[in-house]
């Protein structure tokens, strides 16, 4: 009986002392990922970190969505290695800190668009209660799921 308040109680702390919410920016809001459209403007004032992911949101077909690095964004050239994502849907989880590149490698787009982002990556942060962060949404993080499905199995098992 008394392990069972016990182990409630540890629920309601897990859940208290969860990482932070992760958050999803669908870049350009709205618009998605597209011609005319200033990304760096976009991305102004925005604060990402690891565990926050990116929507890059097209038309299927249209663009895609490569990843590179400082001097491949300068020049809009993107590596014969590199695999684009191409799903009109596509999902990046930003993993590591630091400066990230992406461009659009179909025609010219990334030049004329130019379909071209550069985002500045924070380390990930834990606090109970992060700062809303405007045009985000918020979503459960996979460690405090984990904690919570954890929780749950040991009130079975225990009970
Ligand atoms: C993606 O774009 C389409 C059409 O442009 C829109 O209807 C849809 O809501 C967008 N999805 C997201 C997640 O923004
Ligand atoms: C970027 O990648 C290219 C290969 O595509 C490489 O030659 C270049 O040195 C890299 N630049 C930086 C800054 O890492």
């Amino acid at each position: 009986m008394a392990s069972k308040s016990v182990l409630i109680a540890l629920a309601m702390v897990a859940t208290i002392f969860a990482p932070t919410m992760a958050a999803d920016f669908v870049v350009g809001d709205d618009k998605g990922w597209t011609l005319n459209f200033d990304y760096q403007k976009w991305a102004e004032g925005k604060e990402f970190h690891v565990g926050d992911k990116l929507v890059f949101n097209y038309t299927l077909g249209k663009h895609n969505v490569v990843k590179v690095n400082g001097t491949e964004f300068q020049q809009c050239s993107a590596p014969l290695t590199s695999l684009p994502l191409i799903s009109g849907n596509d999902l990046i989880q930003l993993k590591t800190p630091g400066k990230k590149w992406y461009i659009c490698s179909v025609g010219s787009h990334c030049e004329s668009g130019p379909m071209k982002l550069a985002i500045n990556v924070l380390p990930e942060v834990y606090s109970p209660s992060p700062a809303p962060q405007p045009g985000a949404a918020y979503g459960i993080t996979a460690p405090s799921l984990m904690m919570a499905a954890l929780v749950s199995l040991v009130v079975l098992i225990v009970t």
